[in-house]
């Protein structure tokens, strides 16, 4: 999925393929967490942002239930099917995105009418960059206007959200779909994911003489697979155990009682939760009185948090933090989900080509996969183009 393809362009596209004209064009970004990682679906705290990199739709309601999809980067060719019927696990690859948001409009009582849907994006995918949550929500926006269901973006969230644990059976939390519908650009959404109470950060690395690098190691990963739910699991298990609702609710202070009670395991899973949201009320802070320079140190921390606590860190987001931090990066750490996917590094602008040459080297010296390299700034929530 790297294809960016103007607004006229793709609606031209849309008329040559399905010989009529889209009703509208939505775009939906993909997202880097800065911090507060496997804390979202623990009803704790979050501080991602969307990113410049976005999936497009071109899309037309039609007058019976059929669907047709089609996308500019190839795979499925055209995919047809119909909403009547359809089940939670329809639909192979990037199709089972816009079938699911539709099946989870349908599940909130919505009539949603048969769609054709033309399909372009330039979030890699399997990065840990959330491409699947960009279509999501591109699609869902996209239905939510022109089926007159009106719904608001916390609404849209938990639907993106049911799509995703059921129809595609990811057992994941908000945090990807509320950056990718609530982000804004120049800031950073802090989110309590228990009450969805958004506060939008401003995050200026620039202004600061940084750079944000994402380091797409390739190691591509699927949250449909058993370590995230095996993670989230343990959460369960530990709250349970404290006596509490969630993860959120567990102090730092009460960290040295709960080791008597949990399994070494268990025990090593709530620290780091309970750790890493202090770390995103810490770095919230730091942004507002200091800017991004203070943060550094908490990057790294969530980090260490992540490959030794919760272990979802892999050798190639290790060295890929690791040789950052090295040659000159102020904090670095793992994004996303984890097991794969993008490490990110907050470099010194002049620093940024010594981070890029190092890690490609050390890569290459480690015999793993060439990684992709860029910058990336926060960017503009989800929003209708045409
Ligand atoms: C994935 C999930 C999110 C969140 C992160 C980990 O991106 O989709 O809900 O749990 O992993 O922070």
């Amino acid at each position: 999925m790297t294809t960016t393809t103007d607004t006229s362009v793709l609606a031209a596209r849309f008329q040559e393929t399905f010989d009529a004209a889209p009703d509208g064009v939505w775009q939906a970004p993909g997202r880097v967490n800065l911090i507060g990682e496997h804390t979202d679906y623990n009803e704790g705290f979050v501080l991602p942002f969307a990113i410049d990199k976005t999936a497009k739709v071109a899309l037309r309601v039609r007058d019976d239930s059929a669907v047709r999809m089609l996308s500019t980067f190839g795979g499925h060719g055209l995919v047809e099917t119909d909403l009547e019927g359809l089940e939670p696990g329809s639909g192979e690859g990037w199709s089972r995105y816009p079938l699911g948001v539709a099946w989870a409009l349908k599940e909130r009582g919505i009539d949603v009418p048969g769609f054709d849907l033309l399909l372009d994006s330039d979030v890699p995918s399997g990065a840990g960059l959330s491409s699947s949550h960009a279509i999501e929500c591109a699609v869902i926006s996209a239905l939510n206007d022109l089926t007159g269901a009106g719904f608001a973006a916390e609404d849209l969230v938990l639907a993106t959200q049911r799509a995703e644990n059921v129809f595609v059976g990811a057992p994941t939390g908000i945090m990807d779909q509320s950056a990718s519908l609530r982000g804004a650009k120049g800031h950073a959404v802090f989110l309590d994911c228990r009450d969805q109470h958004v506060e939008l950060v401003p995050f200026d690395a620039e202004a600061s003489g940084l750079v944000l690098l994402v380091i797409d190691t390739k190691v591509s990963h699927s949250h449909a697979d058993g370590g995230y739910a095996s993670r989230r699991a343990s959460c369960e298990l530990g709250a349970e155990i404290l006596g509490v609702k969630a993860l959120r609710d567990v102090g730092i202070e009460v960290l040295e009682e709960a080791s008597g009670l949990l399994d070494e395991t268990t025990l090593r899973r709530v620290r780091h939760v309970v750790t890493e949201n202090d770390r995103v009320l810490q770095t919230v802070e730091l942004l507002s009185s200091n800017g991004p320079a203070s943060i550094g140190a908490l990057l790294d921390a969530s980090h260490v948090s992540m490959r030794d606590d919760f272990e979802i860190s892999c050798a190639e987001l290790d060295l890929a933090v690791d040789t950052s931090r090295a040659n000159g990066a102020i904090g670095a750490r793992m994004t996303g989900g984890g097991f794969g996917g993008s490490a990110i590094a907050l470099t010194p602008v002049g620093q940024e080509q010594q981070v890029r040459d190092a890690v490609v080297r050390s890569f290459a010296e480690a015999g793993f996969t060439t990684p992709d390299i860029f910058t990336v700034t926060p960017a503009a929530g989800a929003l209708r183009l045409a």
